[in-house]
């Protein structure tokens, strides 16, 4: 699986790679046998982590971008494929949370959500299926969507507004790549905590919203990794379109 048609180590970018889910994604696909590129806007995180996949055996290239900026995601995405073997697969995990009542939310604090959240995916998973088809072969994106891609969270109009574009265009770019043999799905975390944003919640919210998940638990980073690193397996070739939440049943309630 791992390996090109030449041999070389096939590559998978992971976008906010520097941190939280993004990061446990890029530690498994090494794992997993590719070349990841690690790329974040936190330029320290992203060397620290590229560190931590050679450290255990793998292999990594270290890339900073900020995915707003079309630009650098085109030139760090260069400099992975530069760096190993064709492109095979895109995560795209970088994004943020802010939260507001919808009547104080303000067009500076929308546009910010949208531009990392929305516009972000737009500009990483096109660099992306550039990269594929431009090399004739096939790929695999997935993009980290969110249990709010569907249902509404209190406070979270611009957020629930970016995951559900991000479903919409992963089903999009499904349609339309697939004659490439690119195939493009969504995983849909639920509470993940040990992530920066995770962490943002606060305890109380924790307290509260924990018991309120059929599984009982909040999720790890490595329960949402596991998730797309069969997306990115042979076992899902065949599998586009599609979301997979990784959110312990929270869906399953009408508590978000
Ligand atoms: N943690 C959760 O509960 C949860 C739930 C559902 C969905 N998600 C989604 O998972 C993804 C990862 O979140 P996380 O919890 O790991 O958060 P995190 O804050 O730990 O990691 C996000 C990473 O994205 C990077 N990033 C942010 N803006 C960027 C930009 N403009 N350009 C490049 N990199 C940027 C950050 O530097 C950081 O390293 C996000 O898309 C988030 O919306 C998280």
């Amino acid at each position: 699986m791992s390996a090109g048609g030449n041999g070389r180590k096939r590559s998978a970018v992971v976008t906010g790679a520097g941190s939280g889910i993004g990061r446990a994604a890029a530690l498994r696909l090494a794992r997993d046998g590719f070349l990841v590129g690690v790329v974040d806007r936190d330029v320290a995180a992203v060397e620290e982590v590229a560190d931590a996949i050679r450290s255990a055996g793998g292999d990594a290239v270290a890339a900073q971008a900020d995915v707003r900026d079309e630009g650098q995601v085109a030139s760090a995405f260069a400099q992975v494929c530069e760096g190993g073997g064709p492109l095979f697969a895109l995560v795209h995990s970088a994004g943020i949370l802010a939260s507001s009542p919808p009547l104080d939310l303000r067009e500076d604090a929308w546009r910010q959500v949208i531009d990392v959240n929305l516009t972000g995916t737009f500009h990483c998973d096109l660099a992306a299926a550039r990269l594929m088809v431009d090399a004739g072969s096939e790929g695999r994106i997935v993009n980290v969507a969110s249990v709010h891609a569907s249902a509404p969270g209190r406070g979270l109009a611009a957020y629930d507004a970016s995951k559900g574009g991000v479903w919409m265009l992963t089903r999009n770019l499904a349609l339309e790549l697939a004659p490439y043999r690119i195939t493009v799905n969504a995983v849909g975390p639920g509470l993940i905590v040990h992530t920066k944003l995770g962490g943002g919640s606060g305890q109380e919210y924790l307290d509260r919203t924990v018991p309120t998940i059929p599984l009982g638990r909040a999720g790890e980073p490595s329960d949402v990794a596991g998730a797309v690193s069969f997306l990115c397996s042979p076992d899902a070739a065949y599998v586009t379109g599609s979301m997979i939440y990784v959110d312990g049943g929270m869906l399953l309630t009408a508590h978000t």
